[in-house]
C-alpha cells in the first residue's frame, strides 16, 4: 500500500496566492512530459477545494509569527474563544485566524460533518467494518438507544449494585480489565478522588504478574469484591488476571466475584452468579464504554447520584454537539484546531497538559481514544488514506512535565503543539497553591506563543534564545466535579470522531492490535517451552527466544 502522504492531504502545486487558477481547478504536471511542464486543469471536487483552501490558508500564516497575529487584532482572543456552559476553550494561540477558521469549517461541511453526526445519533452502522452502531451516547441519555435495548434498566442495576457495595463490608475493589475497559475507570476514579467515599479502588490491567501480585499482597480475599471488565470476555491479560484472582479468592470467590460484558454466557462459565454479571451492547465501542456498565468501579467509588452527575455532563456535551453551529460547536473547533495542525501545518504529535494532578491519567486515556479510533491508514472505502491520519497523542500532568519535557518544547526543533487543561477553582486543595498552579499553566502556553524577546546576552548566546510562535489551546472550566469530568470526556470523544469523519476513517474499529494478539497466542506455548512449538519462528524471534531460556536458566 502506498505511504500516505506525510503532512496534508493533497501533496500538488497549490495556486499562487494571486489567484493564477480558480480555486475549483488544480493543475497536474504530467510526469511523462520532460522540459517544459504540461499544465493540466481538471474539475476539483468540492472536498479537494475545501481541503486547498485549508492549506492556503495555512501556507499565508505560516510564516507569521504568533506575536504578530495577536498584535495584529486586539479582538483576537474574544475572536478565538469559544464557551459552553463555564467550559471554554481558547485558540487564539493556534496559528488561525478568522479565515483560516472559515476554511476549515467549510472543510467540516464539505467532509459531511453534520450528515456522519446525525447518522451517528440516530443508531446508523457508522462502524462499518464491523456493521455497528456507536451509540455510547445513549449510555448517559445523550442519544436514543436502539429498540429493544433497556439501557435505563442496566443502569439501574449497576447502581443499586454499587450502592449496596458501598454500604457492604467490602473494603476494596479490584477492577481486573485493560484498554478501554481500564483506563476510563481507572483514569476517572482518579480524577473524581474528592468524591470518592466508596471503598478502595484499585485497577489491574498488565499481564504481567507482578501488578495482579502487587495489588493483592495487601488486600483480604475476605473483604475484596473482584469485578472483571471485559467486552468480549477473551482478553488474554484479563481472562489471564481474572483466573489468578479467582485462585486469589479461594472460597471467597462465590461471593465476591463480579463481571461485566457483553458475553453472558461466557461470564456464567467462569462462575460469576448472574445477579453480579452486568452486560452491554456491542454498538459501544471499548473505549467508549465508561458510561455503562463498565464504570461499576467508579460508581462503586462515588456512588450513584455523583454517577449520574457525570453521566449528565457528557450528555450535554452530546446535545451541545448535536444541535449547536459547527461554528460555535466545542468539538468540532478542538477537532479544526487539529486537523490545521496536523495536515496544514504538518506538526506529527500533540501534547496533551492537564494542569490537574487528578488528571493525570488523561492523556494517557485520550492517547487511547484517539490513536486506536483514529491511527488508521485506509478511508472507509478501503482506499490508501490521503492524509496523515492520527497524531501521536502524549503528556504529563503539569508543573511536573515543566521539569522534565518542556525544555523540548520551548527550544527543540520539532513544533509539538499543546493542549492546556485546567480549573479556576480547586476542589479540596489549597487555594494559593492553585493560585501557583494556573499562573504556571498560563506562563507556559505565554512562553510558548510569544516567546522572549531578544537581548543582547542571546544575540551572543543564542541558548538563550527563546523563539515563540509555538500553539497551543487552553481549555478552562470551573472545577472539576463529576458533571465537568464527564462533560471534557464527551468533548474529546467527539472531537476524535469528527476529526475521522474529516479523514473519511472509520474511528470505532481496531483491527491494527489484533494481529499482535495472535501473534502472543502463538508465542505462549513456545516461551512455555512446549515441543515442536519453535519451529518455524522468525529468526530474530528464535534469537531472542534462545537468550532468555540462556538467562533464566
Ligand atoms: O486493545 C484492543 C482492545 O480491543 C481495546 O479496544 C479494548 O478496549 C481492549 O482491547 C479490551 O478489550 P475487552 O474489553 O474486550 O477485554
Amino acid at each position: 500500500m502506498p505511504e500516505p502522504a506525510a503532512g496534508g492531504p493533497i501533496p500538488r502545486p497549490v495556486p499562487a496566492a494571486s489567484g493564477a487558477l480558480p480555486a475549483v481547478f488544480r493543475r497536474t504536471v504530467d510526469p511523462a512530459v520532460t522540459g517544459a511542464a504540461l499544465v493540466v486543469q481538471e474539475i476539483m471536487t468540492p472536498l479537494e477545494a475545501a481541503w486547498e483552501r485549508v492549506h492556503r490558508e495555512a501556507a499565508r500564516l505560516r510564516p507569521v509569527h504568533l506575536r504578530t497575529l495577536f498584535a495584529d487584532d486586539p479582538a483576537r482572543f474574544e475572536r478565538l474563544s469559544f464557551a459552553f456552559e463555564d467550559l471554554s476553550i481558547d485558540l487564539s494561540k493556534e496559528k488561525l485566524d478568522a479565515a483560516a477558521l472559515d476554511a476549515l469549517l467549510a472543510l467540516a461541511r464539505a467532509a459531511n460533518v453534520e450528515g456522519r453526526r446525525e447518522a451517528m445519533f440516530a443508531g446508523a452502522p457508522v462502524n462499518r467494518t464491523e456493521g455497528r452502531a456507536a451509540l455510547h451516547m445513549a449510555l448517559r441519555g445523550g442519544a436514543a438507544a436502539p429498540p429493544g435495548d433497556d439501557v435505563e434498566g442496566a443502569l439501574a442495576d449497576v447502581l443499586a449494585f454499587a450502592e449496596g457495595v458501598r454500604a457492604s463490608s467490602v473494603t476494596d475493589v479490584v477492577n481486573i480489565g485493560i484498554g478501554g475497559s481500564d483506563l476510563g475507570p481507572a483514569m476517572a476514579t482518579r480524577a473524581l478522588s474528592p468524591d470518592h467515599d466508596g471503598p478502595r479502588g484499585h485497577f489491574v490491567s498488565n499481564v504481567d504478574g507482578a501488578h495482579l501480585a502487587d495489588t493483592l499482597r495487601r488486600l483480604d480475599p475476605a473483604t475484596t469484591l473482584v469485578i472483571i471488565a471485559s467486552k468480549t470476555f477473551t482478553t488474554l491479560e484479563t481472562m489471564t488476571n481474572a483466573r489468578s484472582a479467582r485462585a486469589w479468592l479461594g472460597d471467597h470467590a462465590a461471593d465476591n466475584l463480579a463481571a461485566v460484558s457483553t458475553d453472558l454466557a461466557a461470564c456464567a462459565a467462569f462462575g460469576v452468579p448472574a445477579e453480579r454479571v452486568f452486560g452491554f451492547w456491542d454498538w459501544v465501542g471499548g473505549r467508549y464504554s465508561l458510561w455503562g456498565a463498565i464504570g461499576l468501579s467508579l460508581a462503586i467509588a462515588i456512588g450513584a447520584s455523583r454517577f449520574r452527575a457525570f453521566l449528565a455532563g457528557a450528555a450535554a456535551m452530546d446535545r451541545h454537539f448535536r444541535d449547536a453551529a459547527l461554528e460555535e460547536n466545542l468539538p468540532v473547533l478542538l477537532a479544526l484546531a487539529g486537523i490545521s495542525r496536523r495536515n496544514a501545518m504538518g506538526w506529527p504529535t500533540v501534547a496533551l497538559i492537564p494542569y490537574d494532578q487528578r488528571l493525570e491519567r488523561f492523556p494517557a486515556y485520550v492517547q487511547q481514544l484517539e490513536m486506536e479510533s483514529n491511527g488508521k491508514s485506509v478511508t472507509q472505502d478501503g482506499a490508501p488514506a490521503a492524509c496523515a491520519t492520527a497524531p501521536v497523542v502524549w503528556g504529563e500532568p503539569g508543573t511536573n512535565a515543566q521539569h522534565s519535557f518542556f525544555q523540548l518544547l520551548h527550544q527543540g526543533t520539532d513544533v509539538i503543539p499543546v493542549d492546556f487543561i485546567a480549573a479556576a477553582r480547586p476542589r479540596g486543595a489549597d487555594a494559593e497553591h492553585h493560585r501557583l498552579l494556573l499562573a504556571n499553566c498560563l506562563a507556559q502556553g505565554a512562553a510558548l506563543a510569544f516567546g522572549r524577546p531578544q537581548t543582547e546576552a542571546d544575540r551572543s548566546a543564542p541558548h538563550l534564545a527563546f523563539p515563540g510562535d509555538r500553539p497551543s489551546t487552553t481549555i478552562l472550566h470551573r472545577e472539576l466535579d463529576p458533571f465537568a469530568l464527564g462533560r471534557l470526556i464527551a468533548l474529546y470523544e467527539h472531537k476524535t470522531v469528527t476529526m475521522g469523519a474529516i479523514w473519511n476513517i472509520n474511528s470505532f474499529d481496531q483491527f491494527g492490535v489484533e494481529f499482535g494478539k495472535e501473534l502472543a497466542q502463538r508465542l505462549a506455548p513456545v516461551m512455555r517451552g512446549e515441543d515442536g512449538t519453535a519451529a518455524g519462528l522468525h529468526q530474530s524471534t528464535a534469537g531472542l527466544v534462545a537468550r532468555i531460556r540462556v538467562l533464566d536458566r
